[in-house]
């Protein structure tokens, strides 16, 4: 028996799993909800002769399409994706996100970017009226990252957040470590005014690779609630 926050993620899954058709390229997400979408899609590939090609957004990902038997390419190999499925930390009513709790959020745009269309699934409790309650995840380079770290404060008193606080990630006693090899500064604004502006801003910064606002990517929400009732928007 699944508890009602998995539960709300099973069935999002599920109910994004139909925007699969035979033969299509799909971007997988990375996270505990996009892990049900591959467990679904594993599903369909092992019992319903469902033939598609994943491109992981993660080497945790890429371990876990491949376990549950769907054939795992590049996005190179790719070139281009017919859809993309993949979690987020939060929504709002225009379908941005704030992606990255995970550390995949580098990965994670590329993919979704190179993709027809890009469907999320979450979890109710994931939507917010703005942005900014969770951390924003932000990439940089390892290279004279608490340099980068003081632009980005220093940049922050002229925008449009209420939080300042910049915290680099940790694993353990070292620096959290992406698949590229960077380093995640989290940034707690607690709202973000003017998401468009602090996006251009934060990738301006020569040691930012890239932060974990999706705007304008998104074309789709699948929202799982608790008791098993999904709900669409787009
Ligand atoms: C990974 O980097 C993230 O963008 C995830 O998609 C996001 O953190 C959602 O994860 P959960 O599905 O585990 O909440």
């Amino acid at each position: 028996e699944l508890s009602p926050i998995d539960k709300a993620k099973f069935v999002a899954a599920k109910r994004a799993a139909e925007f699969v058709e035979d033969g299509m390229r799909v971007g997988l997400g990375t996270g505990s909800t996009a892990a049900w979408l591959v467990r679904c899609l594993g599903e369909m590939v092992r019992e319903d002769g469902l033939r598609i090609r994943g491109v992981p957004t993660s080497t945790r990902t890429g371990q876990l399409a491949r376990e549950a038997g769907i054939e795992v390419i590049t996005l190179d190999e790719a070139r281009w994706l017919d859809v993309t499925i993949d979690g987020a930390d939060e929504f709002d009513s225009d379908l941005n996100l704030i992606k990255g709790g995970g550390g995949a959020l580098l990965q994670e745009k590329i993919v979704a970017t190179a993709s027809d269309q890009m469907v999320v699934i979450a979890d109710a409790g994931k939507e917010v009226g703005t942005l900014g309650a969770f951390a924003l995840p932000v990439e940089v380079i390892p290279f004279g990252a608490s340099c980068t770290r003081t632009l980005i404060e220093e940049t922050l008193v002229s925008m449009d957040v209420l939080g300042r606080q910049v915290s680099l990630r940790m694993n353990g006693d070292a620096p959290f470590m992406t698949d590229e090899g960077n380093h995640i500064l989290d940034l707690h604004l607690k709202r973000i005014g003017n998401v468009r502006q602090l996006s251009l801003v934060l990738n301006q910064i020569p040691g930012v690779v890239e932060n974990g606002l999706f705007i304008d990517i998104c074309d789709t929400v699948v929202i799982g609630y608790g008791d098993g009732r999904v709900e669409v928007r787009d």
